[in-house]
């Protein structure tokens, strides 16, 4: 009997947009993969590249990155630091052999828990697509 794979994924967070549409999502009881372990960050701007890595390395089949819209920071520019560490980002972990594709990153406003449940969906099969994390045997970290 096969049996199909079921990626564990990491989501940062922002808690002023992303997740309190994660919270909305769930109290309006929306569908969602229960794949997530969400983290909590003030911003994404917080998120350090270096948490992305270790998360791939110790576990995580995926990581999705979600905060406010641009121009919407409540730090004014978080998210734009953000987009451009993951920019970088997904350049250097195919130097490593870890697909670019196992890192996401979004913009999920507070209003938005349909928005977030179907990322988090779509995120899940996009990683189900690519398959286990394999580089977990090289942890470093
Ligand atoms: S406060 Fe939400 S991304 Fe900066």
């Amino acid at each position: 009997m096969k049996t199909e794979f079921e990626p564990t994924i990491l989501a940062f967070v922002c808690n002023w947009c992303t997740y309190t549409a994660a919270d909305l999502a769930g109290t309006s009881r929306m569908v969602q993969q229960p794949n997530v372990r969400l983290v909590r960050m003030m911003c994404t701007g917080m998120v350090d590249p270096k948490y992305v890595i270790k998360a791939l390395l110790s576990g995580a089949d995926g990581v999705l990155i979600s905060g406010c819209h641009p121009g919407d920071c409540h730090y004014m520019n978080g998210n734009y630091k953000a987009r451009r560490r993951v920019r970088l980002l997904k350049e250097i972990l195919p130097l490593f052999g870890i697909e670019e594709g196992r890192v996401k990153l979004t913009w999920v406003g507070a209003s938005e828990g349909n928005e977030f449940a179907a990322t988090v969906n779509n995120f899940i099969n996009e990683i189900r697509e690519i398959g286990p994390m394999e580089a977990r045997s090289m942890a470093i970290v």
